[in-house]
């Protein structure tokens, strides 16, 4: 696939973004939301080629630095939906390259015919949730303490609630 934007151009990862790739997933090793803890180095190899054979990551290429600064997550998902995820290089953030990359993707998968696009995070991750209200994605849910990526320090796990976003081919965007 392969989406134009006004700054950006979203398409398949080539192995050519080996090197953007692991800079903006080295980026994230400690990070509290999608943070990649197992990451590192030796693995930029594997995973630049499991994402060009990819059907659901799509590389987020800046078109003024031919730099790819990210990517859109389209998970293919039972009865017709997907479930949209974005990250982006944190040298790139807060300049409107998120919402502009996941409302093209967004309305691309709708020209395919995809029903519904949804999309979850902690409500603790702010831009996260923004992004998708400035996409147009209503809030659907919050789900109580249903997920747990991490654990205090006497090792008990952390529970985070979850809002569930979501859009049907039919709404007006
Ligand atoms: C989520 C992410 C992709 C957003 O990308 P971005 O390009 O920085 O987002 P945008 O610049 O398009 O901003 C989207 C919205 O975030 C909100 N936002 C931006 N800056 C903000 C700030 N300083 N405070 C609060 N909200 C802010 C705004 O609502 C903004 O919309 P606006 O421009 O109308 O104000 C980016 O923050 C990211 O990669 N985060 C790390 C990975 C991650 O957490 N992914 C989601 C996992 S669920």
């Amino acid at each position: 696939m392969r989406i134009e934007t006004e700054r950006l151009i979203i398409r398949n990862f080539e192995m050519r973004d080996r090197d953007d790739l692991g800079e903006y997933m080295l980026q994230r090793v400690d990070k509290v939301f999608e943070g990649y803890p197992d990451f590192n180095e030796d693995k930029i190899e594997d995973e630049i080629k499991y994402r060009c054979g990819s059907e659901e990551f799509f590389a987020v290429e800046l078109k003024d630095e031919h730099k790819v600064i990210g990517n859109i997550y389209l998970g293919i998902r039972d009865f017709n939906s997907k479930e949209l995820g974005y990250v982006l290089n944190e040298n790139y953030h807060l300049k409107g390259y998120g919402s502009e990359a996941a409302k093209a993707v967004v309305q691309w998968a709708f020209s395919q015919g995809v029903h519904r696009v949804f999309a979850e995070c902690t409500p603790l991750n702010i831009y996260s949730w923004k992004t998708m209200e400035k996409i147009g994605l209503k809030r659907e849910a919050e789900l109580r303490q249903n997920v747990s990526f991490h654990k205090d320090e006497a090792g008990n796990p952390i529970y985070w609630d979850t809002y569930v976003y979501g859009a049907l081919s039919t709404d007006t965007m």
